[in-house]
């Protein structure tokens, strides 16, 4: 078996990357130093539109996308929770225009999700108000991993099934509802100070996404010691819940300042027990 088959103790042996760390650089320097099918999972919100400058840093994204498809294993899922601006009255279509560019590189589109947020930021003008993001997920050949975020069904006891017999009647047999089924792929999540998470030091960060997406998508394309990366770490959301849910975890983030931010929100949980998250799906 390669190193890099071996998952959890390929990292003893490579000394270019480690497991657990926020890499404060350029997310093409980090995917560079990986070796190829490498990642289990991405789940990234990337800068876009210029809409803000985070200190100024930019990212090539013509150049990450096939990075990110060769450092990726088969059957390993991005999550890329991403929106368009509105520039001289037009929606640039720049969530589309990378989309196109994933499935360009390699990658299926595999489902496109919807983040709704449940109290938006009111929009001025004639349109409707801005009240959701994409959550494209990118997969490397089929998903390897699937554990779909459940519900109540709604029905109870026996249902009628029918059926045609093999002489073209009619069949009818009871069969046991199930109690369960998956979710749709519409997200609703609220947001803001105090909600998207309770760490007080993550807010020094203008754009968090919400704990409980994260926690979302990490369960649904992960596995325990999966090895799930984000190349845009920002305040260390994915950091944080990726710990708590017993994932591996590798990050990238170009602002010296945000490190600093996610490096003291992660010593609130590094030493606390890793079974509980307060995020989840509602
Ligand atoms: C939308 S924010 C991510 C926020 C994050 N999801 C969270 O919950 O805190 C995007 C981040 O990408 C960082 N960034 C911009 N260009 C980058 C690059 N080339 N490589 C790594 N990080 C970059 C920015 O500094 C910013 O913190």
């Amino acid at each position: 078996m390669s190193p890099k088959d071996r998952g959890v103790s390929f990292f003893a042996t490579n000394m270019n990357i480690k497991s657990g760390q926020i890499y404060n650089e350029n997310c093409t320097a980090t995917l560079a130093r990986m070796p190829d099918n490498f990642i289990d999972m991405v789940i990234t919100s990337p800068p876009y539109d210029g809409l803000r400058t985070y200190n100024g840093y930019a990212f090539d994204f013509e150049t990450l996308v096939p990075l990110l498809y060769e450092k990726m294993k088969s059957g390993g899922v991005a999550v890329w929770v991403i929106s368009d601006a509105t520039v001289n009255g037009c929606e640039t279509g720049t969530s589309f225009r990378q989309a196109l560019h994933f499935i360009n590189c390699g990658f299926n589109l595999h489902d496109t999700m919807i983040y709704h947020k449940r109290n938006p930021m009111p929009t001025a003008g004639n349109r409707y108000h801005q009240n959701f993001e994409y959550m494209f997920a990118f997969s490397k050949g089929a998903p390897k991993t699937f554990h779909p975020v459940m519900e109540a069904t709604k029905y109870r006891g026996l249902a009628n099934m029918k059926n045609r017999g093999t002489a073209g009647t009619l069949v009818y047999k009871k069969v046991e509802r199930t109690t369960e089924k998956k979710v749709g792929n519409v997200f609703s999540y609220s947001i803001g100070g105090g909600i998207s998470t309770k760490d007080k030091v993550a807010y020094g960060h203008p754009a968090i996404f919400p704990e409980a997406l994260a926690s979302d998508q990490i369960k649904t394309w992960s596995s325990e010691s999966d090895l799930v990366y984000d190349p845009f770490m920002g305040s260390g959301t994915t950091a944080k819940v990726a710990h708590l849910l017993k994932r591996q975890w590798i990050g990238s983030e170009i602002s010296a300042e945000y490190v600093e931010i996610a490096t003291k929100r992660l010593a609130l949980y590094t030493n606390a027990p890793l079974n509980s998250t307060n995020a989840s799906h509602a």
